[in-house]
């Protein structure tokens, strides 16, 4: 059996990769491996605060690991919040407080092209490899739906379903909020990125 860590506390997270991989890999938490201190995401980059989440676990726990980190991007804002979508109104804020951020900024701008990227980076022996997962979408001028979390109720992929009918209608695109998880699954920048990641494990593993 192949031990390796993603180093994640949300449990959620894992049993539903674990589900996806090959039975000869058992999947761990950070907890499993008694990591409870906060990793270090101080890169100025999606890539690098991936890459330095799955290496802080290697070189200290010694096992290997993958680490995933994800971001929003407009492209009006310069790919702002980018690696900041987190904390983007600041550090004790909510989404509440980022989306507001960045309605206002948006106000009046008519470039809404944005896009969500995830990078998951695993470290195999101390060999990295990163697998990207991206959807472009734009950037609603208001909140829509109340499924998801973080900026899902403003951001409306270019690829939903629906989208045809609402084209049709003249109406405007559904949001990830507006969507049910299934859905949003299909085509989200996570899923995306976790398949390439799957897939790997499955030809490598
Ligand atoms: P993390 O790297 O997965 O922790 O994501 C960083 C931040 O990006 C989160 O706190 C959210 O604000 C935002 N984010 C990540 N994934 C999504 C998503 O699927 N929908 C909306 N916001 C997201």
């Amino acid at each position: 059996m192949i031990k390796i860590v993603f180093a994640t506390a949300n449990k959620n997270k894992i049993s539903e990769i674990q589900k996806m991989i090959p039975d000869t890999i058992q999947l761990l938490g950070l907890k499993d491996i008694g990591c409870v201190e906060e990793i270090p995401e101080t890169s100025p980059t999606i890539e690098g605060n991936a890459s330095q989440k799955s290496f802080y676990v290697y070189n200290k726990y010694h096992i290997n690991c993958f680490s995933d980190d994800t971001g929003l991007e407009v492209e009006a804002l310069a790919g702002r919040p980018g690696v900041l979508s987190a904390r983007y109104a600041g550090e004790n804020k909510n989404a509440e407080d980022n989306i507001n951020k960045i309605l206002l900024e948006m106000d009046g701008i008519t470039n809404r092209n944005a896009r969500f990227k995830t990078i998951i980076s695993l470290v195999i022996d101390g060999v990295e490899m990163q697998f990207e997962g991206i959807i472009n979408g734009v950037l609603l001028t208001e909140k829509y739906g109340t499924n998801g979390f973080g900026y899902d109720s403003i951001f409306a992929p270019a690829l939903a379903a629906g989208d045809e009918q609402n084209q049709n209608n003249n109406l405007r695109r559904k949001t990830f909020a507006e969507m049910d998880i299934a859905e949003k699954n299909i085509i989200s920048h996570r899923a995306f990125a976790v398949n390439k990641l799957v897939e790997y494990l499955h030809h490598s593993c």
